[in-house]
């Protein structure tokens, strides 16, 4: 009886399994898929690569794209002291209310930038919003093929203000806000590789597109590096809420104090500095990270796996990590006891940050 029910059973996962296996036809008739509930994503993604990225790892919508993963996903408490249902597209079902929170300041550009696809494609705002993301970055020379599972129901509440961390937080509150979302301290720091691509709007209100690295279009190390080394001056004003000195105010680089403490507190500096000239590994565990993130308040064997849908990244550009021109080893500020890498510096006299995605350093020729 054990025999012929463990048999039946064996005989029951090999059908599942050949099921699997069996690709089905979409109705565009173009495409197939592993399930059917990933067919609408073939268009959401060529309508999102065409139409809002331009093909591009641009600011306007990729970076801004990639922050509005974080913003809708950390909407979650485990201790119930904060609301919200996390990765549930919240952001943009209740804009009116999370656009308005403090941490939230120009996040309404990426939601008013995706909610029109919800129009015309149909999927949720909370598959929009992490499907966004995945697709956005692979835009960006060296992103990592995130994972993308479907099928987030609409949020039905609100997120409560205080879920999203701010630059001017301490390590203790930062720690302790994601720890209430389920995150270890490594875990954030892996969740910062975002931050690689990034430019600041709102930190400094009088500039705009400041970035956080000399390679705000590349998805490189660059950032784990250039928050390490010594601060020297503004971008613009000084005295603004969440922002330090850089090491390349001149050329109009800015420095979250967040990431500046971060990169030195002796609970995440290792991990901050592992990532320093290691690609791989940056790309690994950005990926570990945000395959946790995008499904934060569900289970993911609800969720179907459409990674496929989600295209092959830019390669890395397989240039190491450099100091800027003008910096160098006695600028580290290292907070981690392990060897620091062996890095060049950049021929002088300045290292040019790049204004467009197109490596154009006048913002006046990014190409539109
Ligand atoms: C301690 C946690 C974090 C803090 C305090 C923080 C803070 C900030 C701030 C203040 C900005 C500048 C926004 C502006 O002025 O326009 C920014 C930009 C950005 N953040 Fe974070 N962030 C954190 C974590 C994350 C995470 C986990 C992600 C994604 C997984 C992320 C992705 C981004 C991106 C892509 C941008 C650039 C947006 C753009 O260029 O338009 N951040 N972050
Ligand atoms: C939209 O998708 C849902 C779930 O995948 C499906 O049940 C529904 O029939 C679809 N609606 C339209 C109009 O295609
Ligand atoms: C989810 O909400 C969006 C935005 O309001 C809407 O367009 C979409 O039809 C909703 N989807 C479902 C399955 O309720
Ligand atoms: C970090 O530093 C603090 C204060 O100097 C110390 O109390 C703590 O034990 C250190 N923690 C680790 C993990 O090294």
């Amino acid at each position: 009886m054990v025999f012929k029910l463990s048999v039946a059973l064996v005989a029951l996962a090999a059908v599942a399994s050949a099921a699997n296996y069996k690709r089905v036809a979409c109705p565009d008739g173009k495409n197939t898929a592993t399930h059917d509930a990933c067919c609408v994503f073939f268009a959401l993604r060529d309508d999102l690569q065409e139409n809002l990225f331009d093909n591009t790892c641009g600011e306007d919508a990729v970076h801004e794209v990639l922050r509005l993963t974080f913003h809708d996903a950390i909407g979650f408490s485990e201790s119930g002291v904060l609301q919200g249902t996390g990765a549930d597209g919240s952001m943009i079902i209740f804009d009116d209310i999370e656009t308005a929170f403090a941490a939230n300041n120009g996040i309404d550009d990426s939601v008013d930038a995706l909610s029109p696809f919800l129009s015309t494609h149909n999927v949720t705002a909370g598959d929009l919003i992490q499907f966004a993301g995945a697709v956005g970055i692979t835009n960006c020379p060296g992103a990592p093929r995130l994972q993308f599972l479907a099928g987030r129901p609409n949020a039905t509440i609100p997120a409560s203000d205080g879920t999203v961390p701010e630059p001017q937080n301490s390590v203790d509150m930062i720690l302790a806000r994601m720890a209430d979302a389920g995150f270890s301290p490594d875990e954030l720091i892996h969740l910062l590789v975002s931050h690689t691509i990034a430019r600041a709007d709102h930190v400094d209100p009088t500039i705009q597109a400041v970035p956080f690295d000399t390679t705000p279009f590349t998805f490189d190390t660059q950032i784990f590096l250039e928050v390490l080394l010594a601060g020297t001056g503004f971008p613009g004003t000084a005295g603004n809420v969440g922002e330090v000195e850089s090491p390349l105010g001149a050329q109009g680089e800015m420095r979250l104090q967040s990431d500046f403490a971060l990169a030195r507190d002796n609970r995440t500096a290792c991990t901050w500095q592992s990532m320093v000239d290691n690609q791989q590994l940056m790309m690994h565990n950005f990926f570990t990270a945000m395959k946790k993130m995008a499904v934060i308040g569900h289970n993911p064997r609800d969720l179907i796996d459409c990674s496929e849908v989600i295209p092959q990244p830019v390669a890395p550009l397989g240039k190491p990590a450099t100091f800027p021109a003008g910096t160098g080893p006695q600028d580290l500020q290292q907070a981690c006891p392990s060897p620091f890498p062996t890095l060049s510096t950049d021929p002088g006299p300045a290292t040019q940050i790049p204004a467009c995605p197109d490596g154009s350093l006048n913002i006046a020729d990014c190409p539109s």
